[in-house]
């Protein structure tokens, strides 16, 4: 499909997430779709998301402004990026190999889950200019596999390093469990048949094998299996970083560094006082518990908290350029989307990230060139109704004692 034919089948996310629910196996659309619970956080992402209204002053822009911008000091197209998604593979055998290479054509940030399957070093041959990495906490030994993390990116040349911080207990989905899904993912009868009906999915794992931790070798003993290696990380890794934990990490790593998860402005004041760089307000994609603040509604309050002293960044519940134009509004530097991506690729296979970047830029520029903003600097002195932002305008009710 050409680009003309793509953007008439496939103008938004949504378009995507529906041809992608019919074209995968149900067991990748669930692991690639499914939230925490009944999918209630996910819900709330979208509504708050949709609920916030910008006001447009007419008479001043004519063309459809620029959407580019930079984030540390780097020039990126738009102010989106790809958020790290562990084993997209499931979702898309090879996933990893379109999402770089669809990020670095387009100028926009790649973020590598750490499970992901292809090496740091390899996605940083695919996406010199973009490439961010993603780590959990692998405390043992002295956080020795993550230090060692930490130096191989500096090796790499990978641009900003990401301390997952929002996922102190590991949680199931329900979707993933109805679906069959195991850990460690391997292929069992009921899976393969499901994988069957799906050609496009059999192709790409005929092409790319069955997903693996491909960055965890050095730490396990050669030839070590999938079963060993998702035993290996269950073992050794889990828990939030601690703040003397990220003092240690902030000392070893030079470039920015980014802390992922913040919902409470005091964590992001904190960072911000360790010296960390940037701050993204996340609730994980509504994928740990269904309770959690939207992030979009808790992303004024820490803009205000970290006053500037870091970047400010959002995921959860983004689809599009509108989305991305409401959370710059509201003070993230840039909004990162990971569902919407694993949506394209069911959708479309490699094609689908450089068509979703594409529609989602697309819309940013009309919404720029709607709210007469000349650039993406200046939805920051639109006008913004948002009645979901923390805290709430009820008082909060306090603690029992
Ligand atoms: C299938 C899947 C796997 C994910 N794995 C990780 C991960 O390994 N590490 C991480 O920090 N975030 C992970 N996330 C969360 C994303 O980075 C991001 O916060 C979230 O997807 C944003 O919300 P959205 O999906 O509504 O765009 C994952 C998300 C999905 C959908």
């Amino acid at each position: 499909m050409n680009r003309a034919e793509l953007r008439r089948r496939f103008p938004t996310a949504h378009d995507l997430r529906a041809r992608a629910r019919h074209r995968l196996p149900n067991f990748a659309f669930e692991y690639a779709d499914g939230g925490a619970g009944s999918d209630g956080n996910i819900a709330r992402n979208w509504t708050a998301l949709d609920a916030v209204e910008l006001m447009p002053r007419y008479g001043r822009v004519v063309e459809p402004p620029p959407t580019g911008t930079a984030l540390f000091g780097r020039p990126i197209s738009a102010p989106l990026g790809i958020a790290p998604i562990g084993s997209p593979g499931t979702a898309f055998p090879g996933a990893e190999i379109c999402l770089a290479t669809a990020a670095q054509k387009a100028g926009v940030p790649y973020v590598l889950g750490l499970l992901s399957g292809i090496t740091i070093e390899r996605a940083a041959e695919l996406a010199p200019d973009v490439l961010w990495l993603q780590l959990y906490r692998f405390p043992g030994d002295g956080h020795r596999i993550g230090l060692d993390f930490v130096d191989r990116a500096a090796a790499a040349g990978v641009h900003v390093l990401v301390l997952t911080m929002d996922t102190p207990i590991r949680t199931t989905r329900p979707r993933e469990v109805r679906s069959g899904i195991a850990t460690p993912f391997r292929l069992s009868m009921r899976l393969r048949l499901d994988a069957l009906s799906s050609p496009s999915w059999m192709r790409a794992m005929s092409r790319n094998g069955i997903p693996r931790f491909a960055s965890m070798a050095p730490y396990m003993k050669p030839g070590a299996g999938l079963v060993e290696a998702a035993e290996f990380v269950r073992r050794e890794s889990g828990g939030a970083f601690t703040w003397d934990e990220i003092a240690l990490y902030r000392e070893r790593w030079k470039k920015p560094l980014v802390l992922k998860g913040i919902l409470h402005p005091e964590d992001a004041a904190r960072a911000a006082a360790l010296g960390v760089d940037g701050v993204l307000v996340s609730n994980h994609g509504g994928r740990q518990i269904e309770a959690l603040p939207s992030s979009i509604d808790a992303l004024p309050e820490i803009a205000r908290a970290v006053g500037g002293r870091t970047t400010v960044l959002m995921d959860s519940g983004v689809r599009s350029g509108v989305d991305v134009a409401r959370a710059v509004a509201l003070g993230a530097d840039a909004a990162f989307a990971g569902k919407a991506f694993l949506w394209s690729l069911g959708a479309l296979g490699a094609a689908g990230p450089g068509h979703l970047i594409d529609i989602m830029a697309e819309d940013l520029a009309a919404t720029l060139g709607q709210l007469g903003c000349p650039a993406v600097a200046d939805l920051r002195s639109v006008r913004v109704r948002h009645r979901g932002a923390w805290p709430p305008a009820d008082p909060e009710i306090p603690h029992p004692r």
